[in-house]
């Protein structure tokens, strides 16, 4: 059981506010993310008894909702693979019509769309994925296809796209420095002409258009925490420039549409977030100290440790995003958790994080991982901290999750994918 930060037992994610019922049970969310999509083993499946086969598809996922899962099963003998589909989904809530929203969520197959879908979904209403899987996958929400009211489209922001739909989450866009910078002029590309897009959308249909900006839009920030008045360093010339100025701009264009068209618009300005489904490759500390440490490599820090980080749970974000939507705030609002850890802190947390989750899964005398340090590289960005203030009073929303709760969950699901052999 997971407990929050004020040592309280987490059961559910989500409040009942401003009309929008967005609680959903923790354990249900779990059973979506925290299992591989497929099981690898060299034992003959075909062979066993569905109660064998369940069995042993329970032993990777905890017990929890194995109803729910795809049983694909990796035949490591000739490197194939059998598709299983969905033969139940979870329940989703049975809402009246007259509650029930027509969600469009572009971005809705990366890291914290498809949180947000499952979230959606589980809450009965109607969504739209859609993503050109440019950084995103099919499979992080490939349990909800088939369902009716579920729908994934493959669609590039940066041309014009036409729905019928009460509230778009317009999240479309690379987030890490390795895949925004991959092509600087498409990301620049996606932020404006995609904004501009969705926005016409907006515009057109009268749906509420939340967009997903980032404390990137601070640059180099002199003050800090920052407040969401701060209006930023950023060098708009550098190799970052193509994501913070992007982003910059598409804040610009919802803003010239909600004062010259009367769009009715949201923007949350995220700071650094982590969870389940994250890309494991894009060269963030969280994730590569939990793949080192898994591995039983020693953990990389580059420079002495002393420099600090923080980072908040993406179910705390999920929470911010649905709570900013259903208000009526229509200033920019920071969503982060501004609790700062050294860089040595966090290694520690997840090399005992690690060897907590192993003992507990019967691993017998797992490797403690030493720490190795190598040079800070040149752009290493400074460390930006949210000022909250305006979250908390506008939507009574602060982070429940610490970081190291987060930090056993993201263990166990990148145990389970190293499990089904996609790591
Ligand atoms: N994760 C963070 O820490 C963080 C911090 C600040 C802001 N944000 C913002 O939140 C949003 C989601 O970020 P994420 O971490 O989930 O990133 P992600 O890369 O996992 O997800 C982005 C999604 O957008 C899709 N996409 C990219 N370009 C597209 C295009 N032109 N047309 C259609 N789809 C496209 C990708 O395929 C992917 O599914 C982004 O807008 C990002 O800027 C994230």
């Amino acid at each position: 059981m997971s407990k929050d930060k004020e040592g309280k037992d987490i059961v559910t994610v989500g409040a009942l506010k401003f009309g929008f019922d967005s609680r959903v049970a923790i354990d249900t969310l779990r059973s979506l993310y925290l299992r591989p999509h497929y099981v690898s083993t060299v034992a003959d499946f075909e062979n066993e008894t569905p109660k064998e086969q369940e069995e042993f598809h329970s032993l990777f996922v905890r017990g929890s909702a194995t109803d729910y899962q795809s049983k694909s099963i990796f035949h490591p003998n000739d490197n194939s693979i059998s598709y299983t589909t969905l033969s139940r989904f979870p329940p989703v809530k049975l809402l009246p019509p007259a509650n029930r929203k027509r969600v469009l969520v572009t971005g809705g197959a990366g890291f914290v769309g498809s949180h947000l879908v499952d979230r959606l979904m589980l809450l009965g209403h109607e969504v739209t994925v859609l993503d050109n899987f440019f950084t995103g996958s099919k499979t992080t929400v490939s349990h909800w296809v088939g369902h009716p009211n579920f729908e994934m489209i493959r669609h590039d922001v940066i041309e014009p796209f036409m729905i019928e739909c009460d509230q778009i989450y317009h999240l479309a866009c690379p987030a890490s420095p390795p895949h925004y910078q991959f092509n600087a002029v498409k990301t620049i590309k996606t932020s404006f002409m995609g904004t501009l897009n969705m926005l016409g959308l907006a515009k057109r249909t009268k749906a509420r258009f939340l967009i997903t900006s980032t404390s990137e839009v601070y640059g180099d920030p002199e003050v800090h925490p920052q407040p969401e008045d701060y209006w930023g360093h950023v060098n708009p010339i550098g190799p970052r420039a193509c994501y913070d100025e992007g982003k910059r701009v598409a804040e610009t264009l919802t803003y010239g549409f909600h004062r010259q068209d009367g769009v009715d618009v949201r923007v949350a300005r995220i700071f650094n977030t982590f969870g389940p489904r994250m890309n494991p490759y894009d060269g963030r500390v969280v994730s590569n100290f939990i793949i080192q440490a898994l591995k039983g490599e020693d953990i990389t820090v580059y420079g002495d440790g002393k420099q600090t980080r923080s980072f908040q749970y993406v179910h705390d974000l999920v929470d911010g995003l649905i709570y900013l939507m259903n208000s009526d705030e229509t200033r920019p609002v920071n969503i982060g958790n501004g609790d700062e850890f050294t860089i040595q802190q966090f290694a520690e947390l997840v090399r005992d994080l690690v060897v907590k989750v192993q003992q507990e899964d019967g691993v017998e005398n797992p490797r403690r991982s030493d720490i190795k340090y190598e040079p800070m590289p040149p752009d290493d960005p400074q460390m930006r901290r949210p000022d909250t203030t305006r979250a908390k009073e506008v939507l009574g929303w602060q982070p429940r999750w610490t970081v190291k709760m987060g930090i056993e969950e993201m263990v166990r699901y990148y145990k389970a994918k190293m499990a089904e052999g996609s790591m």
